[in-house]
Protein backbone atom coordinates (compact mmCIF):
# COMPACT_ATOMS: atom_id res chain seq x y z
CA UNK A 1 0.00 0.00 0.00
CA UNK A 2 1.45 3.34 -1.13
CA UNK A 3 1.43 6.21 2.03
CA UNK A 4 0.57 10.34 1.27
CA UNK A 5 1.98 12.22 3.63
CA UNK A 6 -1.46 13.72 5.48
CA UNK A 7 -1.56 17.91 5.17
CA UNK A 8 1.78 18.99 6.29
CA UNK A 9 1.53 16.88 9.54
CA UNK A 10 4.68 14.37 8.22
CA UNK A 11 2.42 11.74 9.04
CA UNK A 12 2.41 9.42 6.14
CA UNK A 13 -1.02 7.27 5.52
CA UNK A 14 -2.25 4.78 3.56
CA UNK A 15 -3.55 6.25 0.35
CA UNK A 16 -6.61 3.86 0.43
CA UNK A 17 -8.53 4.01 3.83
CA UNK A 18 -11.74 2.31 4.92
CA UNK A 19 -15.31 4.72 5.46
CA UNK A 20 -18.28 2.81 7.41
CA UNK A 21 -21.17 5.15 6.33
CA UNK A 22 -23.93 2.70 5.54
CA UNK A 23 -21.59 -0.22 7.05
CA UNK A 24 -23.23 -2.71 8.75
CA UNK A 25 -21.19 -5.77 8.83
CA UNK A 26 -19.51 -6.51 12.00
CA UNK A 27 -15.76 -5.55 12.88
CA UNK A 28 -14.39 -7.98 10.41
CA UNK A 29 -14.30 -7.25 7.11
CA UNK A 30 -12.24 -3.74 8.53
CA UNK A 31 -9.91 -5.72 10.49
CA UNK A 32 -9.11 -7.65 7.39
CA UNK A 33 -8.47 -4.14 5.24
CA UNK A 34 -6.16 -3.55 8.33
CA UNK A 35 -4.26 -6.42 7.54
CA UNK A 36 -4.00 -5.55 4.13
CA UNK A 37 -2.90 -2.10 4.81
CA UNK A 38 -5.88 0.04 4.98
CA UNK A 39 -4.70 0.94 8.59
CA UNK A 40 -6.56 4.43 8.17
CA UNK A 41 -10.85 4.03 9.17
CA UNK A 42 -13.06 7.18 8.92
CA UNK A 43 -16.60 7.07 10.84
CA UNK A 44 -18.76 10.15 12.40
CA UNK A 45 -20.69 10.50 14.90
CA UNK A 46 -23.96 10.50 12.65
CA UNK A 47 -22.77 6.98 10.73
CA UNK A 48 -23.56 5.47 14.16
CA UNK A 49 -21.20 3.40 13.39
CA UNK A 50 -18.19 4.15 15.96
CA UNK A 51 -19.12 1.53 18.13
CA UNK A 52 -18.46 -1.14 15.52
CA UNK A 53 -15.20 0.65 14.81
CA UNK A 54 -14.83 0.63 18.47
CA UNK A 55 -14.81 -3.15 18.59
CA UNK A 56 -12.45 -3.35 15.41
CA UNK A 57 -10.16 -1.31 17.51
CA UNK A 58 -9.80 -4.05 19.99
CA UNK A 59 -6.08 -5.07 20.35
CA UNK A 60 -4.85 -3.14 17.33
CA UNK A 61 -5.59 0.50 18.34
CA UNK A 62 -2.15 1.96 18.39
CA UNK A 63 -2.05 0.50 14.43
CA UNK A 64 -4.42 2.63 12.62
CA UNK A 65 -5.19 5.98 12.06
CA UNK A 66 -8.51 6.75 13.08
CA UNK A 67 -10.46 9.42 11.88
CA UNK A 68 -14.40 10.79 13.39
CA UNK A 69 -16.31 13.60 12.49
CA UNK A 70 -18.40 16.20 14.56
CA UNK A 71 -21.84 16.95 12.99
CA UNK A 72 -22.63 20.35 11.73
CA UNK A 73 -25.33 20.37 13.74
CA UNK A 74 -23.02 20.40 16.58
CA UNK A 75 -20.59 23.47 16.38
CA UNK A 76 -21.00 25.23 19.34
CA UNK A 77 -17.71 25.58 21.34
CA UNK A 78 -19.88 22.95 24.46
CA UNK A 79 -21.32 20.72 21.84
CA UNK A 80 -17.86 19.90 19.93
CA UNK A 81 -16.24 19.50 23.25
CA UNK A 82 -19.71 16.83 24.22
CA UNK A 83 -19.49 15.32 20.70
CA UNK A 84 -16.04 14.63 21.11
CA UNK A 85 -16.17 12.90 24.59
CA UNK A 86 -19.11 10.58 23.28
CA UNK A 87 -17.40 9.70 19.88
CA UNK A 88 -14.04 8.73 22.34
CA UNK A 89 -16.23 6.91 24.18
CA UNK A 90 -17.93 5.05 21.69
CA UNK A 91 -14.61 4.12 20.06
CA UNK A 92 -13.26 3.09 23.18
CA UNK A 93 -9.96 4.93 22.90
CA UNK A 94 -8.25 8.06 24.28
CA UNK A 95 -7.52 10.49 21.15
CA UNK A 96 -9.35 10.70 18.26
CA UNK A 97 -6.29 11.03 15.21
CA UNK A 98 -8.26 13.44 12.64
CA UNK A 99 -11.34 14.95 13.94
CA UNK A 100 -13.31 16.50 11.14
CA UNK A 101 -16.48 19.48 11.10
CA UNK A 102 -18.54 17.18 8.95
CA UNK A 103 -20.48 20.05 7.18
CA UNK A 104 -19.83 23.75 7.63
CA UNK A 105 -22.86 25.88 9.33
CA UNK A 106 -23.18 29.38 9.09
CA UNK A 107 -25.70 29.59 11.83
CA UNK A 108 -22.36 29.38 14.36
CA UNK A 109 -19.60 31.65 13.83
CA UNK A 110 -16.28 29.01 12.34
CA UNK A 111 -14.53 30.94 15.29
CA UNK A 112 -15.93 29.19 18.34
CA UNK A 113 -16.18 25.49 16.72
CA UNK A 114 -12.21 25.93 16.10
CA UNK A 115 -11.38 27.40 19.78
CA UNK A 116 -13.45 23.97 20.72
CA UNK A 117 -11.54 22.15 18.17
CA UNK A 118 -7.84 23.74 19.50
CA UNK A 119 -9.26 22.94 23.18
CA UNK A 120 -9.18 19.26 22.23
CA UNK A 121 -6.32 19.55 20.29
CA UNK A 122 -4.56 20.82 23.31
CA UNK A 123 -5.74 18.20 25.68
CA UNK A 124 -4.84 15.66 23.60
CA UNK A 125 -8.01 13.95 22.66
CA UNK A 126 -7.54 15.02 19.16
CA UNK A 127 -4.28 14.99 16.93
CA UNK A 128 -5.39 16.73 13.72
CA UNK A 129 -8.29 19.03 12.81
CA UNK A 130 -9.75 18.31 9.72
CA UNK A 131 -13.25 19.50 7.51
CA UNK A 132 -15.33 18.09 4.99
CA UNK A 133 -17.62 19.56 2.56
CA UNK A 134 -16.16 23.20 3.38
CA UNK A 135 -15.61 25.24 -0.18
CA UNK A 136 -12.86 27.29 -0.78
CA UNK A 137 -13.47 30.36 1.15
CA UNK A 138 -14.99 28.03 4.50
CA UNK A 139 -11.16 26.66 4.22
CA UNK A 140 -9.67 30.26 4.63
CA UNK A 141 -12.11 31.15 7.37
CA UNK A 142 -11.76 28.11 9.09
CA UNK A 143 -7.17 28.37 8.85
CA UNK A 144 -7.43 31.89 10.09
CA UNK A 145 -9.41 31.29 13.21
CA UNK A 146 -7.21 28.73 14.21
CA UNK A 147 -3.99 30.02 16.50
CA UNK A 148 -1.54 27.09 16.37
CA UNK A 149 -3.15 24.35 14.04
CA UNK A 150 -3.31 23.80 10.66
CA UNK A 151 -6.66 22.12 8.45
CA UNK A 152 -4.85 18.63 7.52
CA UNK A 153 -7.46 17.65 5.23
CA UNK A 154 -10.74 18.47 3.41
CA UNK A 155 -13.10 15.35 3.02
CA UNK A 156 -15.10 15.91 -0.35
CA UNK A 157 -16.95 13.61 -2.32
CA UNK A 158 -14.90 13.13 -5.63
CA UNK A 159 -14.82 10.57 -8.13
CA UNK A 160 -15.35 9.77 -11.99
CA UNK A 161 -18.44 11.54 -12.38
CA UNK A 162 -18.14 13.97 -9.61
CA UNK A 163 -15.21 16.34 -10.54
CA UNK A 164 -16.73 19.72 -8.91
CA UNK A 165 -13.84 20.11 -6.50
CA UNK A 166 -10.91 20.20 -9.76
CA UNK A 167 -11.94 23.96 -10.35
CA UNK A 168 -10.84 25.41 -7.00
CA UNK A 169 -10.72 23.18 -4.28
CA UNK A 170 -7.90 20.97 -5.46
CA UNK A 171 -5.99 24.05 -6.74
CA UNK A 172 -6.24 25.54 -3.17
CA UNK A 173 -5.10 22.37 -1.34
CA UNK A 174 -2.26 21.86 -3.38
CA UNK A 175 -1.16 25.26 -2.77
CA UNK A 176 -1.43 24.97 1.08
CA UNK A 177 -0.36 21.39 1.21
CA UNK A 178 -4.03 20.21 2.61
CA UNK A 179 -4.93 16.68 1.89
CA UNK A 180 -8.25 15.61 -0.33
CA UNK A 181 -10.08 12.72 1.32
CA UNK A 182 -11.79 12.04 -1.66
CA UNK A 183 -15.28 10.29 -0.56
CA UNK A 184 -17.98 8.05 -2.66
CA UNK A 185 -14.91 7.31 -5.00
CA UNK A 186 -16.83 4.74 -6.35
CA UNK A 187 -20.20 6.61 -6.73
CA UNK A 188 -21.80 4.82 -4.03
CA UNK A 189 -20.99 1.55 -6.05
CA UNK A 190 -22.04 2.66 -9.29
CA UNK A 191 -18.42 3.03 -11.09
CA UNK A 192 -17.99 -0.87 -9.99
CA UNK A 193 -20.61 -1.58 -12.64
CA UNK A 194 -20.21 0.24 -15.50
CA UNK A 195 -22.70 -1.29 -17.37
CA UNK A 196 -25.15 0.69 -15.34
CA UNK A 197 -23.96 3.65 -16.45
CA UNK A 198 -26.28 4.76 -19.22
CA UNK A 199 -23.26 6.05 -21.81
CA UNK A 200 -21.66 3.81 -24.28
CA UNK A 201 -18.82 6.05 -23.83
CA UNK A 202 -18.33 5.43 -20.72
CA UNK A 203 -19.08 1.79 -20.74
CA UNK A 204 -16.57 1.52 -23.70
CA UNK A 205 -13.51 3.37 -21.68
CA UNK A 206 -13.50 1.00 -18.45
CA UNK A 207 -14.27 -1.90 -20.94
CA UNK A 208 -11.11 -0.34 -22.94
CA UNK A 209 -8.72 0.12 -19.68
CA UNK A 210 -9.95 -2.95 -18.18
CA UNK A 211 -9.01 -5.21 -20.70
CA UNK A 212 -5.58 -3.65 -21.06
CA UNK A 213 -4.94 -3.67 -17.00
CA UNK A 214 -6.96 -6.85 -15.80
CA UNK A 215 -8.28 -4.53 -13.12
CA UNK A 216 -11.86 -4.29 -11.98
CA UNK A 217 -13.97 -1.54 -13.39
CA UNK A 218 -14.31 -0.17 -9.29
CA UNK A 219 -9.78 -0.77 -8.92
CA UNK A 220 -9.94 1.50 -12.10
CA UNK A 221 -12.17 3.85 -10.67
CA UNK A 222 -10.11 4.30 -7.23
CA UNK A 223 -7.22 4.29 -8.78
CA UNK A 224 -8.06 7.30 -11.12
CA UNK A 225 -8.59 9.29 -7.87
CA UNK A 226 -5.23 8.27 -6.62
CA UNK A 227 -3.74 10.01 -9.77
CA UNK A 228 -3.25 13.30 -8.12
CA UNK A 229 -0.77 13.44 -5.48
CA UNK A 230 -3.18 14.96 -2.93
CA UNK A 231 -5.81 12.73 -2.97
CA UNK A 232 -6.08 9.95 -0.77
CA UNK A 233 -9.90 7.80 -0.99
CA UNK A 234 -12.17 6.67 1.33
CA UNK A 235 -13.74 3.59 0.01
CA UNK A 236 -16.67 1.98 1.93
CA UNK A 237 -16.71 -2.60 1.64
CA UNK A 238 -18.38 -4.55 3.87
CA UNK A 239 -17.90 -7.94 1.37
CA UNK A 240 -14.18 -8.58 2.14
CA UNK A 241 -13.96 -9.83 -1.72
CA UNK A 242 -14.53 -5.92 -2.40
CA UNK A 243 -12.31 -5.02 0.61
CA UNK A 244 -9.61 -7.05 -0.56
CA UNK A 245 -10.44 -5.76 -4.55
CA UNK A 246 -9.92 -1.99 -2.94
CA UNK A 247 -6.43 -2.26 -0.76
CA UNK A 248 -4.88 -4.22 -3.91
CA UNK A 249 -4.93 -0.42 -6.18
CA UNK A 250 -2.78 1.09 -4.40
CA UNK A 251 0.58 -1.15 -5.88
CA UNK A 252 0.15 0.68 -9.91
CA UNK A 253 -0.80 3.38 -11.64
CA UNK A 254 -3.31 3.58 -14.52
CA UNK A 255 -0.71 5.18 -17.59
CA UNK A 256 -1.18 9.12 -18.83
CA UNK A 257 -3.39 7.18 -21.91
CA UNK A 258 -5.70 5.53 -19.77
CA UNK A 259 -6.24 8.09 -17.89
CA UNK A 260 -7.14 10.52 -20.98
CA UNK A 261 -9.51 7.62 -22.19
CA UNK A 262 -11.18 7.80 -18.66
CA UNK A 263 -11.43 11.53 -18.53
CA UNK A 264 -12.62 11.42 -21.82
CA UNK A 265 -15.42 9.41 -21.58
CA UNK A 266 -16.54 11.26 -18.24
CA UNK A 267 -16.06 15.17 -19.92
CA UNK A 268 -17.29 17.28 -16.86
N1 LIG B 1 -17.91 13.51 4.58
C1 LIG B 1 -19.05 13.21 4.01
O1 LIG B 1 -19.99 14.01 3.92
C2 LIG B 1 -19.20 11.83 3.42
C3 LIG B 1 -20.30 11.52 2.59
C4 LIG B 1 -20.35 10.23 2.06
C5 LIG B 1 -19.37 9.29 2.36
N2 LIG B 1 -18.33 9.62 3.20
C6 LIG B 1 -17.26 8.65 3.56
O2 LIG B 1 -16.76 8.03 2.39
C7 LIG B 1 -16.92 6.61 2.49
C8 LIG B 1 -17.09 5.98 1.12
O3 LIG B 1 -18.15 6.56 0.38
P1 LIG B 1 -19.56 5.83 0.12
O4 LIG B 1 -19.84 4.89 1.24
O5 LIG B 1 -20.53 6.92 -0.15
O6 LIG B 1 -19.43 5.06 -1.25
P2 LIG B 1 -18.30 4.31 -2.12
O7 LIG B 1 -17.14 3.95 -1.29
O8 LIG B 1 -18.11 5.13 -3.33
O9 LIG B 1 -19.11 2.99 -2.55
C9 LIG B 1 -19.48 2.02 -1.63
C10 LIG B 1 -20.21 0.91 -2.40
O10 LIG B 1 -19.30 0.32 -3.34
C11 LIG B 1 -19.27 -1.09 -3.14
N3 LIG B 1 -17.90 -1.55 -3.38
C12 LIG B 1 -16.78 -1.26 -2.65
N4 LIG B 1 -15.69 -1.84 -3.19
C13 LIG B 1 -16.11 -2.52 -4.28
C14 LIG B 1 -15.46 -3.35 -5.24
N5 LIG B 1 -14.13 -3.56 -5.18
N6 LIG B 1 -16.21 -3.89 -6.23
C15 LIG B 1 -17.54 -3.68 -6.30
N7 LIG B 1 -18.22 -2.90 -5.41
C16 LIG B 1 -17.52 -2.33 -4.41
C17 LIG B 1 -19.71 -1.33 -1.72
O11 LIG B 1 -20.30 -2.61 -1.61
P3 LIG B 1 -20.23 -3.50 -0.26
O12 LIG B 1 -20.42 -2.58 0.91
O13 LIG B 1 -21.32 -4.49 -0.46
O14 LIG B 1 -18.88 -4.18 -0.22
C18 LIG B 1 -20.73 -0.21 -1.53
O15 LIG B 1 -21.99 -0.59 -2.05
C19 LIG B 1 -18.12 6.48 3.43
O16 LIG B 1 -18.27 5.18 3.94
C20 LIG B 1 -17.79 7.53 4.45
O17 LIG B 1 -16.78 7.08 5.35
C21 LIG B 1 -18.23 10.88 3.70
Amino acid sequence: MRLKELGSTAIKLPEISLGTWKYHAGPEPLRYGIRLGANFIDTAEIYRTENIVGEALTGIRDKVFLATKVSGDHLRYDDVLAAADRSLKLLKTNSIDLYQIHWPNPDVPIRETMRAMEELVDSGKVKYIGVSNFDVHEMEEAQSCLKKNQIASNQVIYNLSERGIEREIIPYCERHKITILAYSPLAQGELANPANLGSRDRTDAFTKVSDATGKTAAQIALNWCLTKPIVMAIVKAANENHVKDDCEVSDWRLSPEHVDTLNKAFKP
